[in-house]
């Protein structure tokens, strides 16, 4: 299995979309009783409104994750910090469709792209997403580059849940 992380360019954005599509989806199961997550009349949920932003601002990275060349995933950098502290990079995003899951690629993939892009990192776990929470605490924990992480349970205005920090070295 050969799973390759790519730059997505400008005029693959409608595959993020579709993506994100499948994404929201998943997510929607998270947002019974919420207002959020409701589909349009077309039968789509709302754009991902920071979408665009993606090829403008030098700190996002828009990510297709492929596996043995099919699309698999998305990932989504930017700089934002949830907790508040300095952090290089902020795994906003990450998503691998279901037939891909529990074989190690979501594992795989961000480890890839923590060895791309070293520096101090930081993935905010939504409460609910109880199972994002071992998967990304496993990931950041077995890089070889990673020098420990450091996670605290935050919930105010800004977010709920678990926020993950970790250090990942230059090879
Ligand atoms: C979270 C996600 C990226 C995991 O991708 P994946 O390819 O299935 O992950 P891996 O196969 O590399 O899993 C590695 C480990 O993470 C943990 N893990 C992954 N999915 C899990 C689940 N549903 N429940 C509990 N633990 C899980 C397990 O420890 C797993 O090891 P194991 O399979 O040997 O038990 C994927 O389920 C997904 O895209 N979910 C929806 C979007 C999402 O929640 N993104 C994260 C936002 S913070």
């Amino acid at each position: 299995m050969t799973i390759s992380i790519d730059l997505a360019r400008p005029e693959e954005r409608p595959i993020l979309d579709n993506l994100m599509q499948l994404y929201i989806h998943d997510f929607s199961e998270q947002w019974a009783g919420e207002a959020r997550g409701e589909l349009q009349d077309d039968g789509r949920f709302p754009a991902y409104e920071p979408m665009a932003s993606y090829w403008i601002e030098p700190a996002r990275i828009p990510l297709l994750i492929r596996v043995d060349g099919k699309l698999a995933g998305l990932a989504l950098i930017n700089d934002y910090s949830h907790s508040g502290q300095p952090a290089d990079r902020n795994m906003a995003e990450f998503f691998v469709v279901r037939k891909h899951r529990r074989g190690g690629v979501g594992t795989a993939a961000a480890q890839a792209i923590f060895s791309r892009w070293p520096g101090l990192w930081e993935a905010a776990v939504a409460r609910r997403n109880t199972a994002a929470l071992p998967f990304w605490r496993n990931a950041a924990a077995s890089h070889p580059g990673c020098r420990g992480v450091e996670e605290t349970d935050v919930s105010n205005d800004h977010w709920d849940g678990p926020i993950l920090r970790f250090r990942i070295e230059p090879a």
